[in-house]
């Protein structure tokens, strides 16, 4: 009877036990059935299924590093490690576990992508659904769940090291680029990681800046892309930066990521934080940080074996909460979104293929290169270069690789054409000459190699810049035409992450060389290789100027198609070329690179020039600009027009606008208004213009814009060929930052609409708004 009454207690227990186990621990909920495996179900299901299965241990893991470039799964429960990679490019090759140094994969050459200056100086919004689709396909290949990338940090100043990432000046431009490049990269199971949030718009000091801006410039300049890569783009993944606003680092900022990106925006993805941009855990545990990435960045500073352990939302996190000092508010709160994460990467089982290196990756990257190129001057058409003609190409940039260096960027390239090689394959007559029709011209950086990825071919050169200059010119006295590919590079201090520029002018006794070779020969052609807008001051003896960027792998192909006329150009600048540092507004008005805080290792960096970055700044009269000057005691008196205006770019054929017309003359809140215009292709080749829309009040005063950019097309026209363009605006569009109501407003009145090819246009339209 005893034996028989233990019997059915234990039945009893063992039955409980048994029940319980069908429990969560922590909610008796049931769990036997795997919500948080089935695609049926919606996201926020699955999510908390699987939160309520997570120990503490397993979601505290979930949300820091366990290497590099990667952070764990739940094992136990089939969620799989996440691993994430640079970006934006092209997939940065993997490094060792916990080292910088390459892990000499053999798999991880991958295709090299435009940098994204060049992405948006094709003005087309194809171009950015297609690199992000090819860059996705590789990403999924590599096993990459999450691309850090891609940035659009507004050019705020020519001297940035890290432009050549980003998308140019105008927040309406990077706002319509950085779309489908997320929503491409994402249709492929991968997410995009947007950066630099915010406000990261120079190198210098990057991790001490504190940046000082109006609510107003902050809203109608810095944040709009990063906006529409959320709202419109659905981004996954957003990276904090590592400098900091009101006082406080981005990665951990209250405003920007709880107030405006979570609340206002309703960003249901994941902050990750820049490599060792956290600082502190109290502000990263309540102020939106969701993943840590990087903190402690050798790996070895807490101890080879716990760094990551040590991290601010490491163990430090976990004994907090288990002290009582949080609850797990907010820690289940990041913990579904990196949930959110892996349903949406690496546990969809919809996920397609990835590819590596495949042609039409490579096909794409020469697409979006020759639609970047801009020409910039093209006098007595020495451009497109005959067949025939006896070319000299000049220059260390025309056999430099280009996408090994520069940072975070670097990447190791299955292969890369270089500018040379690409001219040798598509003319003749350089091929003939057997070498004699290049020279080097000049010396700049000759290392080649970064965090271990090493160009096989050396560029050494031991001749003295005279001597270099003197055999350019000896050879340019026998040449038709001359080639210079120069510019910058990819070392420190040139378009290079850590660092800004140092000066604005070419470097190198680049313009020595130019001025030597224009004395002997006639027809120059300049390639300007970089990120960044140049100095040019020898402009106006040079009859050709190509802006050249940095093409990725299919850089000589691109350039050579252009340079010979098999790609008529059609890129127009991403951002106002101007013509001297002192002319750009952040120069002019002394907001570079700021001011150090005494006895704090902060230095505020006030953008004192506001929301007049960039054309808006140039669009100003001289009075304005003056008045402005003065405000902040300002000592520079020339206002001098910028070089090249924003949104410029020739073609070797011709355009012409007809007149323009709208569909009403009021934009009421219910009705856009479309305005239309003919393009017409009245030169001999095929060729693309981009017709440019500007919105400004029709009564210029200080405080708007004169102008903003607020819709564009790309239109293609064989010769002779018209086409329709029509172009809207809707309401909101127009609408300012109310800094006293701290909302966006639409203020009536008269306007016009500035209709061009680029933001130098006199063609307006006058309309009323409502
Ligand atoms: C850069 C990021 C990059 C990260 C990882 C940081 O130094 O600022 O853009 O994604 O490193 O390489």
């Amino acid at each position: 009877m005893k034996q028989s009454k233990n019997n059915m207690v234990g039945k009893w227990v063992r039955g409980l036990l048994l029940t319980l186990s069908l429990f969560n621990p922590f909610t008796f909920l049931p769990l036997t059935a795997q919500v948080y495996l089935d695609e049926s179900k919606s996201l926020e299901q699955r999510a908390e299924d699987a939160l309520q299965r997570m120990t503490l241990d397993e979601k505290i893991a979930i949300i820091h590093a366990q290497s590099k470039f990667s952070a764990p799964g739940v094992k136990r429960l089939g969620i799989p490690d996440m691993w994430t990679d640079d970006g934006p490019h092209g997939v940065r090759p993997d490094v060792l576990w916990d080292e910088w140094e390459q892990a000499g994969q053999t798999n991880d050459s991958c295709v090299a992508f435009p940098a994204l200056t060049c992405l948006a100086a094709t003005w087309n919004p194809q171009m950015a659904r297609i690199y992000g689709e090819s860059l996705g396909e590789e990403a999924l290949y590599r096993g990459k769940a999450m691309i850090l990338g891609p940035g659009v940090n507004i050019n705020r100043t020519p001297l940035n090291g890290r432009n050549f990432e980003y998308m140019g000046e105008d927040p309406w431009l990077a706002s319509r680029m950085v779309v489908p490049y997320v929503q491409g990269l994402q249709s492929k199971g991968v997410a995009a990681c947007v950066k630099h949030y915010a406000l990261n718009n120079d190198e210098e000091y990057r991790h001490q800046v504190n940046v000082i801006v109006s609510d107003r410039a902050l809203r109608e300049i810095y944040l709009p892309a990063f906006e529409a890569a959320v709202r419109e783009g659905g981004a996954w993944a957003i990276m904090g930066a590592y400098n900091l606003y009101k006082n406080q680092h981005d990665c951990h900022n209250s405003i920007l990521l709880n107030q405006i990106l979570k609340q206002e925006w309703g960003f249901d993805g994941v902050v990750v934080s820049d490599w060792g941009g956290t600082h502190d855990m109290d502000e990263a545990v309540r102020n939106g940080l969701d993943m840590e990435f990087g903190t402690w960045t050798d790996g070895l500073t807490m101890g080879a074996t716990n760094a990551y352990d040590n991290y601010y939302l490491a163990e430090a996190y976990k004994k907090a909460i288990q002290e009582g000092r949080y609850t797990t508010k907010e820690l289940d709160e990041k913990v579904r979104r990196v949930l959110r994460l892996h349903f949406r990467t690496t546990m969809n089982r919809q996920r397609p293929y990835g590819f590596l290196c495949s042609e039409s990756h490579y096909e794409a990257a020469r697409k979006i290169a020759g639609e970047g190129i801009v020409l910039l001057k093209n006098e007595q058409h020495v451009l497109p270069i005959q067949q025939n003609a006896k070319v000299l190409v000049v220059g260390e940039n025309a056999i430099k690789m280009m996408t090994v260096g520069g940072g975070s960027s670097s990447l190791k390239v299955q292969r890369e054409v270089l500018p040379l090689d690409g001219l040798l394959s598509q003319l003749c007559s350089l091929e003939g000459s057997g070498g004699g029709s290049y020279a080097r011209g000049y010396v700049g950086d000759t290392v080649q190699s970064y965090n271990g990825v090493t160009v096989g071919r050396s560029i050494a050169e031991s001749r003295t810049p005279a001597e270099l200059r003197a055999e350019a010119v000896e050879k340019a006295k026998q040449a038709d035409v001359v080639i210079v590919f120069g510019g910058l590079n990819k070392a420190d201090y040139q378009d290079c992450e850590g660092h800004d520029r140092q000066q604005y002018e070419l470097p190198y006794e680049q313009n020595e060389l130019i001025e030597a070779l224009v004395k002997v020969n006639k027809n120059i052609v300049f390639v300007n290789i970089s990120g960044n807008a140049v100095a040019m001051p020898w402009i106006d003896k040079v009859p050709a100027v190509v802006q050249g960027w940095f093409l990725g792998s299919e850089s000589g192909n691109a350039l050579a198609d252009v340079l010979t006329g098999r790609v008529n150009p059609s890129g127009k600048l991403p951002f106002t070329w101007f013509r001297q540092l002192s002319d750009v507004p952040a120069h002019s008005l002394g907001a570079y690179p700021g001011t150090w805080r005494e006895g704090h290792d902060v230095i505020d960096e006030e953008y004192k020039e506001d929301i007049f970055v960039g054309y808006r700044w140039a669009d100003l009269s001289a009075k304005q600009k003056k008045e402005l000057m003065n405000a902040h005691h300002s000592p520079l008196t020339t206002h001098p027009s910028p070089l090249f205006p924003f949104g410029y770019g020739l073609s070797y054929t011709s355009f012409k606008l007809g007149k323009v017309t709208s569909s009403t003359q009021q934009l009421t809140p219910n009705s856009p208004i479309t305005f239309t215009v003919e393009v017409t292709n009245d030169g001999k080749v095929a060729g693309a213009e981009t017709v440019q829309l500007y919105v400004g009040p029709a009564k210029v005063s200080a405080s708007r814009p004169v102008k903003e950019l607020k819709a564009f097309q790309k239109v293609w026209l064989e010769p002779g060929e018209t086409k329709t363009v029509t172009l809207t605006v809707n309401r909101e569009s127009l609408s300012v930052w109310d800094e006293a109501a701290s909302k966006w407003t639409v203020i009536p009145g008269s306007y016009r609409a500035y209709i061009g090819t680029s933001s130098k246009t006199n063609i307006s339209h006058k309309f009323e708004l409502l």
